[in-house]
């Protein structure tokens, strides 16, 4: 069995840090998200995973991050995608790649927490043609949207619908059979100009394939949003075991669980965890409070954040309070001179700022 990761995609809902960054690749506990799902894949005894990219930087930026995939245990080839035309397209394009082989196919922004180990298990065993996931929700039009009948059968699913006609989303992991390589041959694309892997699914439903459901009730996440990664974090950040590498001064005080990595330091500075402090970053005379994730090399001085993750190489100087933001990498926060009272901002394309005056 192979696995098809699809860490392609545009990531329209994060920018602007997608403007060059793969939407994949934002750290969960300074982490990047696609590592949580590679992970999940090798402990599910998949060696073999193929990696739909784009053709643009964050392409690059996924391959240098992933390498080999030896790290993980894993066998890892990257498939160029030319545009993100659809899930049902990054299968299209990797026909060659997975052959005649079962798959599992994962979305690189998904997060699960528990891993797939006993999905796939169940599937090896019992060999339906296709076997997808689902959980309620109480967003379904946000999501592809699955109707199963009383017998918990699929017999309808549609992607994105204003008027969701079950609040069953489909996760992001689903397997298939060779099978599929046939649906995604048969179908037209989309309103959006998208080959839906759901129109694929429904193809396969309407030939009478056995397509099974699993409800699971596990944690589950569609990073695609802001609001969304923060809250994975915080999630991952929950279970986080305490570890000091870094330095920390007699003046400082750590509470709670606390993660502070190799290089970092920690002068005259409160930090209330769960909070990861990622190596070689400086955090001086500052607060630093629940749920927040700095990466490596940056530098946090007389400031206070909370809830809110920073990528690496920013600085965040003279500024009181973040809360709930994502902060890109090599970002500067500074505060305006006193007078006049202006605000001076550089901001990237899409860009969203609150300011308070
Ligand atoms: O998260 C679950 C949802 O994922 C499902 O409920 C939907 O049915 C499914 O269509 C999908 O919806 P999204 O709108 O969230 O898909 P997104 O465009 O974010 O793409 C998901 C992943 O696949 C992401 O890592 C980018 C990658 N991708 C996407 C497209 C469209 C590609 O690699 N190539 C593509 O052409």
């Amino acid at each position: 069995m192979r696995a098809l990761v699809l860490s392609g995609g545009a990531g329209t809902r994060l920018r602007p840090i997608t403007h060059t960054s793969a939407k994949q690749l934002v750290p969960v506990a300074n982490k990047p998200v696609l590592f949580y799902g590679l992970e999940a894949i090798a402990d599910a005894g998949i060696r073999e995973v193929g990696i739909v990219v784009g053709v643009d930087q964050a392409a690059e930026e996924v391959k240098e991050a992933v390498g080999d995939g030896s790290r993980f245990g894993l066998d890892v080839t990257f498939i160029p995608q030319d545009a993100p035309r659809g899930l049902a397209h990054a299968v299209l394009i990797s026909r060659d790649y997975l052959g005649d082989e079962d798959f599992v196919m994962y979305l690189g922004d998904n997060f699960i927490v528990g891993g797939i180990t006993p999905l796939v298990d169940e599937f090896r065993a019992t060999r339906p043609d296709a076997q997808i996931l689902l959980q309620h929700v109480p967003n379904p039009s946000a999501f592809g949207v699955v109707e199963l009948d009383e017998n918990g059968r699929v017999v309808g699913l549609e992607e994105k619908p204003k008027q969701p006609k079950s609040d069953l989303a489909l996760v992001g992991v689903y397997m298939f059979t060779p099978v599929i390589h046939q649906a995604v041959r048969k179908i037209e694309p989309s309103w959006r100009g998208e080959l839906e892997i759901t129109h694929a699914i429904q193809w396969l439903v309407d030939q009478g394939y056995d397509v099974r459901s699993t409800v699971i009730s596990g944690y589950w996440k569609d990073t695609g949003n802001v609001e969304d990664m923060l809250e994975v974090n915080r999630s991952v950040l929950e279970r986080l075991e305490p570890k000091i590498d870094g330095s920390v001064d007699d003046t400082s005080e750590i509470i709670g669980r606390v993660v502070v990595e190799e290089g970092a330091e920690i002068v005259g500075s409160r930090i209330v965890g769960p909070v990861i402090i990622g190596a070689n970053t400086r955090v001086v005379d500052s607060y630093i409070g629940p749920f927040t994730s700095v990466q490596h090399d940056c530098q946090i001085i007389d400031s206070e954040i909370e809830f809110s993750i920073v990528l690496h190489n920013s600085s965040i100087q003279g500024v009181r309070r973040i809360e709930a933001s994502l902060i890109g990498h090599q970002v500067q926060v500074t505060p305006a001179p006193k007078v006049p009272k202006a605000h001076r901002l550089v901001l990237g394309d899409h860009s969203r700022i609150q300011i308070s005056s």
